[in-house]
Parts: C-alpha cells; sequence; structure tokens
C-alpha cells in the first residue's frame, strides 16, 4: 500500500512524536515515519526517536543569521531524504510563508486548544482565565497564518475547578495521544486520495 514518506518536527519531549512513530509501526497506516528533527540540539525526543529506530537529527535554528536560512536548511534536509509529508509536533518556531508555501497541503500540526480558539501560547491558561468548561486539541493543517489552517480532527477535555495550567496540560496531552495519530491518518489518506 502506500504510506507517505513523513517527517516529524519537535522541539522538546516528543510525547506526540512517540504516540506518531507508534502508530506508524502499523504497515497499514498511511504514513511512515522515517526522520525526526529537531530545533533544539538538547531536546528529549531526539533520543527517544533513536531508540524507536527512527533517524533523528538537530537542525539548531541559532546557528542560522535568520529564518530563512534556518527554513532552507530544513527544507533541504527534507528534501535530501525525500520526504513528503511533514506532521509538526510541539515543534515551537513560527515557520514563515516561504517555507509554508512550499509543504502546504503536505503539512500538519497538533495544537493544544479547541481551535479557533487559543492561537498562539499559552493556551490552557487562558482558557482556565477565560472561565472555559471545556479544553481540547486540534489537528489542523498548516497555513500561512499561525494555528490558522483549516481543522482535520479535535478533541474536546474537560476543565475541573481544580485545575492548574500544568493539571490541565497534562490532561489534554494525554488525548493527544490519541487525537494526533487519528489525525496523521486521515490527513495522509486524504493526500494519497488526491
Ligand atoms: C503538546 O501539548 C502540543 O500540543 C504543544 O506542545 C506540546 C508538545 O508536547 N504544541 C504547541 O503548543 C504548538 N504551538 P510533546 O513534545 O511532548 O509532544
Amino acid at each position: 500500500m502506500t504510506r507517505l514518506k513523513t517527517a516529524v518536527l519537535i522541539s522538546g519531549r516528543g510525547s506526540n512524536m512517540v504516540a506518531l512513530v507508534r502508530a506508524a509501526q502499523d504497515p497499514d497506516y498511511p504514513a511512515d515515519i522515517q526522520l525526526v528533527i529537531s530545533n533544539r540540539p538538547k531536546a528529549a525526543g531526539l533520543e527517544r526517536a533513536r531508540k524507536l529506530s527512527v533517524e533523528a537529527i538537530a537542525i539548531d535554528h541559532k546557528a542560522f543569521p535568520d529564518r530563512e536560512s534556518f527554513e532552507d536548511a530544513l527544507h533541504d534536509a527534507l528534501s535530501a531524504r525525500g520526504i513528503e509529508f511533514i506532521a509538526c509536533a510541539g515543534f515551537m518556531r513560527v515557520l514563515t510563508p516561504g517555507f509554508v508555501g512550499k509543504w502546504v497541503g503536505r503539512m500538519i500540526n497538533i495544537h493544544p486548544s479547541l481551535l479557533p480558539k487559543y492561537k498562539g501560547l499559552h493556551t490552557h491558561r487562558r482558557a482556565i482565565e477565560a472561565g472555559d468548561r471545556d479544553g481540547g486539541a486540534s489537528v489542523h493543517w498548516v497555513a500561512d497564518e499561525v494555528d490558522g489552517g483549516g481543522i482535520i480532527a479535535q478533541a474536546r477535555v474537560p476543565i475541573l475547578l481544580t485545575d492548574t495550567e500544568d493539571t490541565l496540560a497534562a490532561r489534554v496531552l494525554e488525548r493527544e495521544l490519541t487525537l494526533y495519530p487519528e489525525g496523521l491518518a486521515l490527513a495522509a489518506t486524504a493526500v494519497i486520495n488526491g
């Protein structure tokens, strides 16, 4: 069967990346995770990927004079390996329209809020401060507007009266680990079916 050669972009611990790699160990899963890239050399997720036998490399954004040259290096690393699809998973760099334009329709992200609510940072704090009854996470296509592309899959998680930013983040992350594999499968299948 057709499986998209997929890269996961991370910046940190990589829990979502691990969930995607595990899902893709099924030969019937429509994405094959062949590469993990972190913009932070010390990201714990790099070692976790290698333990799962996935090539994992760092491309340190701080080693480049500007966003464009960092993104050129990123694009070259992806292209050199024949990567066809990108899943951002806790990748904390904003991508410029130049890079997004090269990958539009072939790049997705997971964001820890019920989009279109709370684009950007501190999503859980903002949901608690607003008195929301639910938080959640969204898998979406990456478009020029940050966290603004079409929504592929969403999961709702209750906000408890006792929640802090950290307890809510942990409950949402737990749900992300099943949501993201479902979302990547939906998106990859859509690309494969044209
Ligand atoms: C996840 O909660 C993800 O939704 C969020 O970062 C966390 C990464 O955790 N992403 C963003 O905030 C993107 N703006 P992980 O590295 O353990 O998967």
